[in-house]
């Protein structure tokens, strides 16, 4: 399947049609951003290793029952994706206090939930994500009430999915923000992607952090932290 045209270009992908009207290719960049774009950078070779563990985790996620847009990986940095109309939410699972939480309710980072919790962002740059709820969600015309439902089932899903997965390589997933689209036919599947630029993952023994924030907070060694994610992910 060849590229046709660039119908999107975010901070971290390209979005290019295809022939084939349902599907489109995913394009991962080097470039990172943080706090809406203020700060700005390359991580170099992110783009290479998020194509590939979002698509370990796509897989993984549709094996055990959450549809998605994944249809195959393309090379070293495309995918071939299902074409959505994105949901203009970006929803955020957390299992341990870190990041804006934190910083919000004034708790400190570590704090492990009994339960996990589930909050929606209005995916608008021009007015800064804001946080959103789902009555608001639904009075702006974002999703309807059965599409919200849908969607905080299939999060809490992909939460328990991953949480085991990462326990396993001796990883705490801490909080990640998924998004969903709708395709041709009305169905739900997870979009966008699920990596380190998206995740908090911490090593449970020294609790290292291996994610973006190492790039948020300068922390240093970025791209180290990116490809222990991939080779523990990978098992390479
Ligand atoms: P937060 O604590 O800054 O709200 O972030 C929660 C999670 O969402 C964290 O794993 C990072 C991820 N995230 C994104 O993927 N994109 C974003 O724009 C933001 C703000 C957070
Ligand atoms: N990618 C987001 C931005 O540029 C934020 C983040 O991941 O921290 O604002």
């Amino acid at each position: 399947m060849e590229k046709t045209a660039l119908i999107y270009e975010g901070k971290a992908k390209k979005v290019w049609s295809t022939p084939d009207e349902t599907l489109c290719i995913v394009d991962y960049k080097d470039d990172a951003t943080a706090f809406n774009g203020l700060k700005k950078g390359t991580i170099k070779g992110k783009g290479a290793i998020n194509n590939r563990v979002s698509n370990f985790m796509m897989r993984l996620l549709a094996e055990q029952g959450v549809p998605t847009h994944f249809v195959e990986e393309l090379s070293d940095r495309e995918t071939l994706v299902k074409k959505v109309e994105i949901v203009p939410l970006e929803v955020i699972i957390r299992n341990i206090s870190a990041g804006s939480f934190a910083k919000n309710y004034g708790v400190k980072e570590g704090i492990v939930f009994e339960e996990p919790t589930i909050e929606f962002s209005y995916k608008n740059d021009d007015l800064g994500d804001p946080l959103i709820n789902s009555y608001h969600a639904i009075a702006l015309g974002l999703a309807t009430k059965e599409e919200i439902e849908q969607i905080k089932a299939m999060a809490f899903k992909t939460n328990d999915v991953m949480k085991a997965f990462f326990k396993g390589l001796g990883i705490d997933l801490v909080d990640f923000k998924l998004e969903f689209g709708k395709t041709a036919d009305g169905s739900i599947v997870l979009a966008d992607e699920i990596s380190p630029d998206t995740c908090r993952f911490w090593d449970s023994e020294t609790h290292e952090k291996l994610d973006k924030d190492r790039f948020r907070r300068d922390l240093g060694n970025v791209e180290g932290a990116y490809e222990e994610m991939l080779r523990r992910i990978m098992g390479e």
